[in-house]
C-alpha cells in the first residue's frame, strides 16, 4: 500500500510505508536512530534530550520566538534527524583530545534550539572548555548580504538575546559565552576562543559563513568537527557555492547530509 505523505506546506509525495520520519523536505523508511528510545547510548542520550525540550516546549518554559505558537511542537519533531546530527557530531567532537581546549563555537543562535542540543551533547561528554555563542540577535543587514541572498534582508528582527539567555538556562550550563554582534566585524570586539572542537554555522548568508570558516579553522583542534546548517538548501545555494570553492582551496571534503546539513572534518 502506498502512503500519501505531506511535505513542507504543498508537496504530496507518494510512499511505501512504514514511515519513520516526515520532515524537513523528506520522509524517510529506514530505522531513525532514536527508535525505540535508540539502540546505542549516543541515540539514547539524544533521545532523553530531545524528550526533555519537548516537555519543556509543552510547558512553555522554552520559548522558541522563530516558529508559530500554534505549531512549534510539531515544527520541532519534523527538525529531529537535523537534531540528531546536531547532536551526534557535538559528541564525537566533545571526545577528541584537547581538554579545556575543546571550545565549541555556534554562528546563528536564534532562540539557542540547536545550541540546546550542542550543550546537552557537551555535558554528557563532560567536556571541558566553553561554548561561544554568536549572534547579531537584530535584523539581518543588507550590506552582509549578496544579491541573490537580499530578500533575507529585515530577517530576525523579532529576536531577543533575553529570550535565549532565558531558554539556555534551562540547561544547566555555565559555559555559554554569548557575543551579540554582526559577523565578521563582531569578531573584533567579541571573546573569541583561540582553540575550539566544534563549530555550527547557521546564518543563513555565504559572506559571513566564509568569514567564519576563515576566522575559525586554524583554530579547529585535529578531529575537530565543522556542522553547517544551509549547506543544500534551496535559496542558500550561494553559501553552497562558497563554501565548495573555500574547499577546494584547501583540498578539503565534505559529507553532506538528505537533510541539507554537511560535516567537514578537521584531519
Ligand atoms: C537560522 S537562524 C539560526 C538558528 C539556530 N541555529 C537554531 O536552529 O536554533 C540564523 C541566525 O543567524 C543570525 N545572523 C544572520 N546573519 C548574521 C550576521 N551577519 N551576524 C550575526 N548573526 C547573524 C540571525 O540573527 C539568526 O538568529
Amino acid at each position: 500500500m502506498i502512503a500519501k505523505v505531506l511535505l513542507g506546506r504543498s508537496v504530496i509525495v507518494d510512499i511505501a510505508p512504514p514511515i519513520e520520519f516526515v520532515g524537513w523536505k523528506m520522509a524517510t523508511g529506514t530505522r531513525v536512530p532514536w527508535h525505540d528510545g535508540g539502540s546505542n547510548s549516543l541515540a539514547q542520550a539524544f533521545a532523553k534530550c530531545d524528550q526533555e525540550l519537548a516537555g519543556h516546549i509543552g510547558s512553555r518554559k522554552v520559548v522558541l520566538t522563530q516558529f508559530r505558537p500554534k505549531s512549534v511542537a510539531a515544527e520541532v519533531a519534523q527538525l529531529r534527524w537535523r537534531h540528531y546530527l546536531v547532536y551526534w557530531s557535538a559528541t564525537v567532537a566533545s571526545r577528541i583530545a584537547g581538554g579545556d581546549q575543546r571550545n565549541f563555537v555556534e554562528m546563528g543562535v536564534c532562540d539557542g534550539l540547536t545550541a540546546w542540543f550542542a550543550s546537552r551533547a557537551r555535558q554528557s561528554s563532560k567536556c571541558g572548555g566553553e561554548f561561544f555563542l554568536y549572534d547579531a540577535w537584530e535584523e539581518m543587514r543588507s550590506d552582509l548580504l549578496t544579491a541573490s541572498e537580499a530578500s533575507s534582508v529585515g530577517s530576525y528582527a523579532y529576536l531577543n538575546i533575553e529570550n535565549t539567555q532565558r531558554n539556555l538556562a534551562l540547561c544547566g550550563d555555565d559555559s555559554f559565552v554569548f557575543n551579540k554582534g554582526y559577523v565578521p566585524e563582531s569578531f573584533s570586539h567579541s571573546r573569541n576562543p583561540e582553540s575550539l572542537a566544534w563549530i555550527h554555522i547557521d546564518l543563513n548568508s555565504s559572506m559571513p559563513t566564509i568569514a567564519s570558516l576563515d576566522y575559525f579553522w586554524d583554530r579547529l583542534l585535529p578531529g575537530g568537527l565543522v556542522l553547517l546548517d544551509d549547506f543544500a538548501w534551496p535559496g542558500y545555494e550561494e553559501t553552497r557555492v562558497e563554501v565548495e570553492k573555500w574547499l577546494q582551496s584547501r583540498g578539503l571534503d565534505i559529507l553532506q547530509f538528505p537533510t541539507g546539513q554537511a560535516l567537514i572534518a578537521k584531519r
